[in-house]
């Protein structure tokens, strides 16, 4: 039944884009001479709030045009006054749609009025569920590799295509030039005119340049700690409560934003809480011995536990880790699980297998997968360096909840049989209706309490590098020199 629901959804789909594509195919225009790096994000609960934003090469008016299944303007929905500003070279156009219709399918065009690009999502509404495709570390820099990961979203597609948004976890690009941007457009941007984006800021997605994440998309900004180096934002989905955060902002995620999570998740009576995140504290990666994303382990998951939430999803490293669920950096039946989940691009980890016991205890790990061939890339419970060639490609996962249960499943496209192989599974369940409301005040930032607060993360970061990691750092040389020796692995 769910399957045949799957497909009449996709039918209806496809008839109304190729209905409105039909319609202003004269006004269509090809990548590069009108809109291109087209987004639609949640910019709202269900995605009845929607940020669009897109890029012209000359400025233009910022023109929004939506239409119901029937292809009629729709009814109710509000725009926003547009945005249209310089940057880097380009022109970025904002504009923010919200009141839309609940359980839609709708059909918009972006462009001038006259040059547009079309696209498509639904919204969500009173259902108590959802479902989301997540991936993460697409982090290309040719269009061969760019290509790789969008192979990887429509494998994505293929097992979800009902998803109702996609989560990214960030690093989009390597080093967030235009000419990537560009090549993630050419090789994303038909399949990311079909649904509705939440994006998270990575250390590669234009750090260092000041709102460049914040300008690559049009996100709720209202409640973000600041939008100099990423986003923090969040959303209702169905019978969920997903918080973004920044993993740039001080190194890691500063004392306000962690401030602003614990009152957000405080905020929500949803029954499931979900995080998404960049730098992951749980990990056996390149980047799984530094203190940025470690620290993490003290300060992120102390929030995580004082506010219930489910799981936290992350990316960064470049290897699939599972964890069992935690609570206070204690194996807990009810605790977070920890999701590291692996690259969908095709830029891999080896295993770190010194890492372990030093930075994070061996028994979390409930599944790990190495994408990276000539290393472990399959981790069997005893052997770390095992092999199963099977795993060497992008990585994808999909998430439904359904009332009081979760399920996660995560799949590999092999590179060279360009088939999906699932890797795991995790099924959560709780008492629905059990989550209540305790903070209701206002969560914004001052500019005042954000430097106050960035002074606090910098010297809670250096107190955590001197006293607690480094001893354990300087306990684990040996091991790492042997690594290096053994397997040229840092
Ligand atoms: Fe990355
Ligand atoms: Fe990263």
């Amino acid at each position: 039944m769910k399957n045949v629901k799957r497909i009449v959804c996709l039918i209806l789909s496809v008839l109304l884009l190729s209905s409105l594509l039909g319609a202003s195919v004269g006004a269509e225009t090809a990548a590069g001479s009108g809109p291109v790096r087209v987004s639609a994000c949640v910019a709202g609960d269900n995605g009845q709030t929607v940020g669009f934003c897109w890029y012209t090469a000359e400025p233009t008016d910022s023109v929004v045009t939506l239409r119901d299944e029937s292809g009629a303007p729709l009814a109710g929905a509000k725009l926003s006054d547009p945005v249209c500003e310089e940057w880097e070279g380009m022109w970025m156009h904002k504009v923010t749609a919200s009141d839309l219709p609940a359980e839609t399918l709708i059909a918009y065009t972006v462009g001038d009025g006259n040059a547009t690009v079309s696209g498509t999502f639904k919204t969500g509404g009173a259902a108590d569920s959802v479902k989301f495709i997540e991936i993460a570390d697409v982090q290309a820099s040719s269009a061969e590799n760019f290509e790789k990961g969008a192979a990887t979203l429509r494998a994505a597609f293929g097992a979800m295509p009902d998803a109702a948004f996609v989560a990214n976890c960030g690093d989009f690009t390597n080093d967030s030039t235009n000419e990537e941007w560009d090549l993630y457009d050419a090789s994303f941007g038909e399949l990311n005119r079909t649904y509705l984006l939440a994006p998270v800021s990575g250390n590669h997605d234009g750090f260092g340049v000041e709102n460049w994440f914040n300008n690559m998309f049009n996100l709720d900004t209202s409640e973000s700690v600041q939008t100099k180096n990423g986003v923090n934002y969040s959303f209702d989905y169905g019978n969920a409560h997903f918080a973004v955060l920044n993993t740039n902002d001080c190194l890691n995620v500063s004392k306000p934003q962690l401030k602003w999570l614990k009152n957000d998740m405080n905020s929500t009576d949803k029954d499931w809480k979900i995080v998404f995140i960049h730098k992951s504290p749980y990990t056996l990666g390149k980047d799984g011995k530094w203190p940025d994303a470690l620290q993490l382990q003290k300060t992120l998951t102390k929030v995580c536990d004082e506010t219930n939430v489910d799981l936290v999803i992350g990316g960064h490293d470049h290897q699939y880790l599972r964890t069992k669920p935690l609570t206070g950096n204690k194996l807990d039946p009810n605790g977070t699980t920890y999701l590291l989940s692996g690259t969908a691009g095709s830029k891999r980890y080896e295993v770190r297998e010194f890492l372990a016991e030093h930075f994070m205890k061996k028994e979390f790990i409930a599944a790990l997968v190495i994408q990276k061939g000539g290393y472990g890339n399959f981790w069997n419970g005893s052997d770390w360096r095992s092999t199963d060639e099977r795993n060497i490609g992008g990585c994808y996962n999909t998430v439904e909840i359904d009332g009081g249960t979760l399920t996660l499943k995560s799949f590999i496209l092999g590179d060279e049989s360009q088939e999906s192989m699932q890797i795991d599974q995790l099924e959560l369940t709780k008492k629905t209706g059990e989550n209540k409301i305790t903070y209701t005040g206002d969560n914004t930032t001052s500019k005042a309490a954000y430097a106050v607060g960035s002074v606090a993360s910098y010297a809670s970061l250096l107190v955590y590098t001197f006293t607690n990691w480094l001893p354990r750092f300087l306990a684990l040389v040996p091991e790492l020199i042997y690594s290096v020796a053994v397997y040229d692995t840092f």
